[in-house]
């Protein structure tokens, strides 16, 4: 039987995450875990910081955890402000994990990577599985270390952790938790409650984004997928769509008329200038069948209605 824990499951990510987990395995087979209290009482949460290996080994063995999804990070803007707790963060944190497979405590690893990875020298159209990797933030280089620990340790010790380089989630439920593509989740709290927004990045910046429900689903088909059918144990590429800000502002007029939007870029423009504008995810789609089920419009439409429903 599974026992899974979410590490980070306060978060954009692990809040749907969680939700989608325990629909399918029952809230008592999956135990949600932060460094911070959650917003609703949950009877099967733990608080824990991921970076003392002590305090995870008693959650994971006081519960018989046998599958970890591994969330806690520190993202793409968040860590230009504090390079050092970034790295020590997303790294310790996910060695820790990494132990617990070594050790033979913990069966199957979920661990996010990003397209933060790849940086200004890797093609910026249809960017390869195998495209050039040379990150220039603190976050693109802790998640290219990262994927490449989980694959010495697949190739070392046998260890089972897979992984997937999202694009910008997202989502209406969590707050972002500082990255880049916060732009386009803001954006819509903006446009439901009338106000004009100000972007922090130019109009025509063109990014990889993906909704919750598919970086959710991406998740669970990536870990129920035979092992033997993962070709890559660094992270895969996962693509669903790209647009600009420009691109979603007119998306969101056809719903709300009235949405004014002034363009400010500020620090998080050259972060962006050096990602990819779309990704080429063919591993993803042949080694374990994925595909996304939401676009630009699909995004756009979903995130006003729930919104609506919110207010
Ligand atoms: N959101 C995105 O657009 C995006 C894109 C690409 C990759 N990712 C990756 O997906 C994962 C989840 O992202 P998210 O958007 O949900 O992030 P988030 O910032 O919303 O959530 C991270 C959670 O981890 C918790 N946390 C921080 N330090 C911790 C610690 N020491 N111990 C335990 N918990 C701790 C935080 O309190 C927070 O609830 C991250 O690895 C991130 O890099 C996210």
């Amino acid at each position: 039987m599974k026992k899974i824990l979410i590490i980070g499951s306060n978060g954009q990510l692990g809040t749907e995450l969680l939700t989608s987990l325990r629909d399918k395995y029952g809230s008592k087979n999956v135990i949600s875990s932060d460094i911070n209290d959650p917003s609703n009482k949950d009877a099967y949460f733990e608080k824990i910081d991921a970076r003392e290996a002590l305090s995870l080994t008693s959650i994971v063995e006081k519960y018989k955890i046998n599958h970890i999804y591994h969330l806690a990070a520190i993202l793409s803007a968040n860590g230009e402000l504090n390079p050092i707790l970034s790295w020590e963060l997303n790294m310790k944190t996910l060695l820790n994990v990494l132990e617990l497979g070594r050790k033979g405590i913990i069966e199957r690893i979920f661990w996010p990577s990003s397209i933060a990875v790849f940086g200004r020298d890797a093609p910026k159209d249809y960017t390869g599985q195998n495209a050039v990797t040379n990150p220039s933030t603190v976050y693109g280089i802790s998640k290219l270390a990262g994927e490449k620990w989980c694959q010495y340790y697949f190739e070392k010790f046998g260890v089972d952790v897979r992984s997937i380089r999202y694009p910008g989630l997202i989502s209406h439920k969590a707050q972002p938790g500082g990255g880049t593509t916060d732009y386009a989740i803001d954006i819509f709290f903006k446009a439901i409650s009338g106000k004009s927004y100000d972007c922090f990045l130019h109009e025509d910046t063109s990014l990889p984004m993906m909704y919750i429900d598919d970086a959710v689903k991406g998740a669970l088909m990536l870990m129920e997928a035979p092992s033997q059918k993962l070709s890559i144990r660094t992270s895969y590429n996962l693509n669903a769509t790209s647009f600009s800000p420009a691109e979603l502002t007119a998306e969101i007029k056809k719903h709300i008329d009235g949405l004014r939007v002034q363009y400010k870029p500020d620090y998080r423009q050259l972060i962006a200038e050096t990602w990819p504008r779309s990704i080429d995810d063919e591993s993803a789609r042949s080694d374990w069948g994925w595909k996304e089920a939401f676009g630009l419009p699909q995004i756009t439409s979903e995130m006003i209605s729930a919104l609506r429903m919110k207010k």
